[in-house]
């Protein structure tokens, strides 16, 4: 039986993700063995009415709809983000794409934070606008025009807990109660933050997000996806991924389960690391601009200070370079150690550049209007000796210089 967590600590329920959930099985592995099949048998005719009827725990059919390792880690998630349910997708944005299905119909439209992961914007504009899902912009820092930019048909409210690329942090329970008030939802992606900063659903968001290739999965070896919400919300959603096909797989969701167990360690100490860092390259008067929620000079601290637990504040730390690409190209080739990877959240540093890669689906103007410039470079910052990370980071200054 599934090991019953609620009301433990964060590191006690990812430390024991998927342990022990087959008592009644021998042999009893400590650890979850890996579901690898895409169908489960059945005695007969009479059994598998009984799973169509029944639906008992423990029991599949084909993998598409359910799979042990799958339904194991939705478990360990929607724990740790207190919500009621959560189901899997095969990525990010297959989370995404399922939340906005699942919410959204033709006629609707959504309103999206100006700063978010490009990668919803063009989902919402190259596709979803072709089954009549409309979509607009709007700075989620101002809530005076969160506002004035919600129109009749609004469905859905789409942020970040602290977007992508500028770390801005968003008051969520004051954008929640502007959905209920209009009759949306609000959908947070807590991918950045993740529940060891942030719980959005316990501050009145609907829905959560996460792409599980980040922090959850922690090692740059697994794509993957999540939503929690209430049970009628993810039961809604799960019906779009398991009949679109868009369901993660057993081993990816055993993957995704791993690297929960060490999620809290791992990250409180990316946080720390981030925060070192960020202190640091504050000082420098070779940089442009430090966006890091911890420091006093980022516009959302006193929001950030407010929402976070733990003096935690994500382990992302975005930089601007004086110069242009020319001046990041100097810095990466400078720093061979930092792998330019357009992704984030390993144990091991990485750097990216925003403005070609997770937001090359916005416009030039877009771009520079939401301060996504050429110069800028986003650093997710991992579990290395931050004394190694501030030297090579320091030789890649220099060269710019
Ligand atoms: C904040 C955020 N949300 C969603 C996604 C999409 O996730 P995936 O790449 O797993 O589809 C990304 C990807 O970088 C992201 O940064």
């Amino acid at each position: 039986m599934p090991q019953n967590n609620h009301n433990k600590h964060a590191s006690t329920i990812s430390a024991r993700t998927g342990e022990r959930r087959h008592d009644h099985e021998w042999p009893r592995p400590e650890s979850m063995p890996i579901y690898q099949t895409s169908v489960f048998t059945f005695d007969d005719v009479d059994d598998v009415l009984e799973y169509y009827t029944d639906r008992p725990p423990g029991r599949y059919l084909y993998s598409r709809n359910g799979n042990p390792n799958v339904v194991s880690m939705q478990e360990i998630v929607a724990q740790l983000e207190h919500a009621e349910n959560a189901c899997a997708s095969a990525s990010g944005m297959g989370a995404i794409s399922a939340a906005i299905m699942a919410a959204c119909s033709a006629g609707d439209h959504v309103l999206l934070s100006r700063e978010i992961y490009g990668g919803t914007l063009v989902l919402l504009r190259t596709l979803l606008h072709r089954f009549s899902i409309t979509v607009s912009l709007a700075d989620f820092t101002n809530l005076s025009e969160v506002v004035s930019s919600l129109t009749p048909s609004t469905r859905l409210i789409i942020g970040e807990s602290i977007t992508n690329p500028l770390l801005s942090v968003m008051d969520i329970k004051a954008l929640a109660d502007i959905a209920h008030d209009a009759g949306a939802l609000l959908l947070i992606d807590n991918t950045f933050a993740t529940p060891i900063v942030i719980r959005p659903i316990e501050l009145g968001a609907d829905i959560v997000v996460h792409s599980a290739t980040k922090y959850l999965g922690g090692h740059s070896d697994v794509s993957g996806g999540v939503i929690c919400g209430s049970s009628s919300f993810i039961e809604q959603a799960n019906h779009v991924i398991t009949t679109i096909g868009s369901n993660l797989a057993p081993f990816d969701a055993w993957l995704i389960a791993r690297g929960i167990k060490t999620l809290p360690l791992r990250f409180k100490q990316q946080c720390l690391n981030a925060q070192t860092l960020a202190i640091w390259l504050a000082k420098d008067d070779r940089l442009q601009n430090v966006y890091y929620p911890a420091l006093a000079t980022h516009s959302t601290h006193h929001l950030a200070q407010r929402q976070f637990a733990e003096e935690l504040y994500g382990a992302i730390v975005t930089i601007g370079l004086k110069g242009n690409r020319d001046a990041v190209n100097t810095f990466m080739r400078a720093v061979p150690s930092l792998p330019f990877a357009p992704s984030l959240a390993g144990v091991t540093t990485s750097l990216s550049h925003p403005s070609t890669t997770s937001h090359r689906g916005f416009t030039e103007q877009e771009r520079k209007a939401f301060g996504i410039t050429d110069g800028l470079i986003r650093i997710s910052v991992g579990i290395e000796n931050v004394k190694d990370l501030i030297e090579e980071i320091d030789a890649g200054l220099i060269a710019t210089t």
